[in-house]
């Protein structure tokens, strides 16, 4: 009996040694393809890169600041690379970094999209294009072509899409289902048509399944399309004087180290939220401003889940413009909000002497069970009102243009479901009970018609809706709150809500995606095609 009983302990042990054994065998031959580089490991985006002499140097210099002094910027808070790097108020002037600009109707550019770019000051493995985070704002012109060629310098493929913008979604235009292997190179070539609105645009990779490791680590850029050789103040004649700045709001979260924090299995669900919130790659720069002037800021909300509610303490601002749509008139607004990928430009007119916080403030994105996707108060930036006061007419009135005529009438009705679906025994997101398929067509539009489209929302998390190549005008939502009357690209359809949109497929077909702008749900299967034909 005892002797049975000792016989069964030390098979039982020989069995756990061995399975130990198996299972450290596994992992370490897991780690080591992980730190092999091109593993394709999704939370490894930066890391594959070599560490130069000078990035190496520039990771040491972080890690003794961050042992020394939290007042120069950084602090270890958890210590190693375990923790994370949070910045105190920084308070440097807003950069506007480079601008590339057409040419005789031809924009010529190369991107590097690759790991190295510095964050608020300190260089880490966030990711860049050309080496910045956000990249270099690109201006085109209506008419104009756009000639881009992106470099992959990344351990997993990419692509590049141009966010808003009204043009062909096929071959080597602004083709969301391209795929640039690490290691090579794509030519875009995207034609402005003539009569394109003038506005703010972004761009930002696409690629299925990388979307939102990229994008959170850095790789952004603004847009600008920009009247026809003028330059782009003329649009507001009245003033002297509007000083234009972008503003391209993104989140991220770094560990102590330097390298970009991977998401956990509840930030994929709820979409993750970046612990640093950087404008123009910077923490909480100022923005400097006399009593009485007006700038121009035109806003891009570049985070892949953060829902924006700017408020600039002390002040109105007045909205000119949505998604690169001028608003038929300027909105005097306390609060604007901005659904990710969803822009804004923003005329602020400078009062008194002082300090004023631009917030972003809490929103509720939903939630499952116990699990809240609600934002904290963020301070974005800060407006510095100081000097000579000058005189000011107010904020201008824009020029006119970018109303949809919504007198033509729709033909086609149909109805989105934005439904949760299990996976492999796991909660994920897909479109009418439905993952992404990037072969098969979802929606077949007829070119030139004008639909309606009802998107309804059958979960507990807000989303915001985004279609490629055609904008929408939203016509009434279930919150009840009223249409802009403006063609934009990115709405909020509200959890247990819908909204309802009207899309004049016209100027170009092709075959090309709607999907959740949340991108860590589009990328889980939240994404759908519609192919557009004569
Ligand atoms: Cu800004 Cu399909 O994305
Ligand atoms: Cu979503």
């Amino acid at each position: 009996m005892m002797v049975g009983s000792y016989w069964w302990l030390l098979l039982v042990g020989i069995g756990l040694g061995l399975l130990a054994h198996v299972v450290l065998r596994i992992r370490s031959g897991a780690a080591a393809r992980r730190s092999a580089g091109p593993g394709q490991e999704p939370g490894s985006v930066g890391s594959p890169a070599p560490i130069t002499r000078r990035r190496a140097i520039g990771l040491a210099v972080t890690g003794a600041t961050s042992l020394t002094a939290g007042s120069t910027g950084w602090i270890d808070r958890g210590g190693g690379p375990g923790g994370r790097l949070e910045a105190a108020v920084s308070g440097q002037r807003l950069r506007q970094g480079a601008v590339i600009d057409s040419r005789d109707g031809r924009l010529e550019v190369e991107l590097v999209a690759a790991p190295g770019a510095t964050v608020a000051g300190r260089i880490t493995s966030a990711l860049g294009f050309n080496g910045t985070t956000p990249g270099p704002t690109l201006r085109v012109r209506p008419g104009d072509e756009l000639a881009l060629r992106l470099i992959n310098r990344l351990a997993q493929p990419t692509n590049l899409h141009t966010h808003g913008l009204r043009v062909s979604p096929s071959g080597n235009s602004d083709n969301p289902f391209v795929r640039v292997e690490p290691g090579t190179s794509f030519d875009y070539l995207i034609q402005i048509p003539d009569d394109h609105p003038t506005g703010t645009f972004w761009y930002h990779p696409h690629h299925h399944g990388t979307a939102a490791d990229q994008q959170f680590a850095g790789l952004a850029g603004a847009l600008l399309v920009v009247p026809r050789s003028t330059d782009a103040n003329q649009a507001l004649p009245q003033q002297q004087a509007v000083e234009e700045l972008i503003l391209l709001v993104s989140d991220i979260t770094l560990r102590g180290d330097g390298a970009v924090v991977a998401p956990s299995g509840t930030d994929r669900l709820l979409g993750r939220q970046g612990r640093l919130v950087l404008v123009n790659g910077q923490h909480q720069p100022t923005i400097a401003a006399v009593p009485g002037a007006t700038g121009r800021w035109r806003i891009i909300n570049a985070c892949t889940s953060r829902v924006l509610v700017l408020h600039l303490r002390g002040h109105k601002l007045t909205q000119t413009a949505l998604d690169g749509s001028e608003l038929p008139a300027p909105v005097e607004r306390d609060t604007v909000i901005l659904a990710p990928g969803n822009r804004a430009d923003i005329l602020v007119r400078a009062g008194s002497v002082g300090t004023y916080d631009l917030i972003t403030d809490i929103f509720d994105r939903g939630h499952f069970g116990t699990r809240s996707s609600t934002a904290k108060p963020e301070v974005l930036a800060t407006l510095v009102v100081d000097g000579a006061p000058v005189e000011s007419t107010g904020p201008p009135r824009p020029a006119g243009g970018g109303i949809p005529d919504l007198t033509t009438t729709a033909t086609t009705f149909r109805q989105i479901g934005l439904t949760m679906l299990m996976r492999g025994g796991r909660m994920s997101f897909g479109i009418d009970n439905r993952l992404f398929d990037p072969d098969r067509d979802d929606q077949h539009v007829a070119l030139g018609t004008t639909e309606i489209w009802t998107i309804t929302n059958y979960g507990p998390l807000v989303h915001p809706f985004h279609l490629h190549a055609w904008p929408f005008v939203v016509l009434a939502g279930s919150d009840g709150s009223p249409p802009t009357g403006v063609a934009q690209d990115v709405v909020l359809v509200p959890a247990r809500g819908w909204i309802r949109i009207r899309i004049s497929f016209t100027g170009h077909g092709g075959r090309s995606v709607y999907h959740c702008h949340v991108v860590d749900h589009s990328d889980a299967g939240m994404m759908a095609t519609v192919n557009v034909v004569t």
